[in-house]
């Protein structure tokens, strides 16, 4: 096992030069030093995981903590830390709380659920893509399709009302932007938090079985166990996680099939094809990457080095999607490679609760826009397009289409 000198590292973000590959930086970690430590925008630093193998097996040791309260925990962004008086959120809990957290909601997200719901999100689609083609040709994607539709499904499934979509995107949009001042990104959580004290203390007082809120209400009262903070923060996550990683995929993956036209026609030919493109374009671009973040709160050996308890590790996604080991020829978008053992969603206890939801939205989105739009085409050159590399979710700020 290797102990590592306290020796000068890498700064980590590390920056793209290349919108539809990884920072450079990870293929040289993963070949070099697949485990190697790098320095934080916030000072700390942190254990950076890069092969698939590693990643895998890391995300399931329960030697390593979701708890962003440990003051050990790698934060990407200044003063993101969490606050004392938020409630611990499932994606910050360890077991056994966690264990028990989840199961309280795993049922909202099952398969047989979001099957359930494949005809309302048609819809929905299908009414955005109308709203696009009554005006005349040419629209930005973000604003028109990609953050709508994500943001629409969830309003409905959690009972937010959408009619608040301008100002939960905006707050949502600078807690998830690394170059937010720390005192704009306090008041954009603190109002974000207001709000869904308020929706969620409207549910308590009438609570429905329509939306996933009320029926956690209803499912708490019934168990004599009322948990008013609790329901706050898992509505804070789910409203947050819930549209703009989504958006972000439409919009990115929609670019990556109008730049890819031979992986394009692979899903317009044979639409029973689309939800292999779906998982490729989850791996090929990562978008979540340091989500799976954690702390050890035990020593532990990750791939030949001793990682000690109290140090942050950052399994990053992006670079064990890209891992030649698991995935050949990583760099090449391949809709029949059959992906399905990425890590776009992490892996292990945490990983993603709406992982069906997302590609059932992906799904619907990429068969109805092609079909509905097939002269769809790039408005801008690539090199021009607004990618966000400020952000801790990549993606793109604006997609300039037209038909
Ligand atoms: C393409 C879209 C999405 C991507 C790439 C994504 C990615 C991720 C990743 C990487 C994690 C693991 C975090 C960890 O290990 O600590 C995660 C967790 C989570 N995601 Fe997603 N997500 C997506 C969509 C969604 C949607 C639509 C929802 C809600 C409806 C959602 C809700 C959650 C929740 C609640 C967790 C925490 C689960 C837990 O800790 O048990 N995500 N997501």
């Amino acid at each position: 096992m290797t102990e590592v000198a306290d020796t000068e590292v890498a700064s980590f973000p590390m920056t793209r030069t290349c919108p539809f590959s990884p920072p450079a930086e990870y293929r040289t970690m993963r070949e070099e030093a697949p485990v190697s430590q790098v320095e934080l925008p916030t000072g700390q630093r942190a254990w950076v995981v890069t092969r698939l193998d590693d990643v895998r097996t890391m995300l399931t040791d329960p030697r390593l903590s979701s708890d962003r309260r440990n003051p050990n925990f790698p934060m990407i962004v200044p003063g993101q830390r969490r606050r004392p008086d938020f409630k611990a959120s499932l994606i910050t809990m360890d077991a056994p709380e966690h264990g028990q957290a989840r199961r309280e909601v795993v049922g909202e997200f099952t398969v047989r659920r979001m099957k359930a719901l494949q005809p309302r999100i048609q819809e929905i689609v299908d009414e955005r893509i109308d709203a696009m083609l009554a005006g005349p040709p040419g629209a930005d994607l973000v604003r028109a399709l990609s953050l709508p539709v994500p943001s629409l499904v969830i309003c409905e499934l959690l009972g937010v009302p959408y009619r608040d979509h301008d100002f939960f995107q905006a707050r949502t949009a600078k807690l998830l932007n690394r170059h937010t001042p720390a005192d704009e990104r306090g008041e954009a959580f603190d109002e974000l938090l207001d709000y869904l004290d308020q929706l969620v203390t409207g549910k308590e007082k009438a609570p429905t079985e329509d939306d996933l809120l009320g029926r956690q209400v209803l499912r708490q009262r019934a168990q004599d166990a009322e948990d008013h903070d609790g329901l706050v923060s898992l509505a804070f996550l789910l409203l947050v996680a819930g549209h703009e990683t989504t958006a972000n995929m439409i919009s990115l993956g929609t670019l990556a099939l109008l730049e890819n036209p031979d992986q394009l026609a692979i899903i317009k030919n044979d639409p029973s094809r689309t939800l292999d493109a779906v998982e490729e374009l989850l791996r090929y671009f990562t978008i979540a990457e340091t989500a799976t973040s954690r702390v050890a709160v035990e020593d532990i050996e990750i791939g030949g080095v001793l990682v000690k308890a109290g140090e942050g590790v950052i399994t990053l996604g992006n670079a064990a999607n890209r891992d030649p080991a698991a995935f050949e020829a990583p760099d090449t978008l391949d809709f029949e490679r059959g992906a399905r053992h990425h890590v776009a969603f992490g892996f292990g206890a945490h990983q993603c609760l709406g992982q069906n939801l997302a590609r059932m939205e992906l799904q619907i989105v990429f068969d109805t826009l092609f079909a509905r739009i097939p002269g769809l085409r790039l408005a801008a050159k690539v090199a021009d397009l607004p990618f966000k590399d400020d952000a801790t979710i990549y993606g793109l700020h604006e997609l300039p289409v037209t038909w």
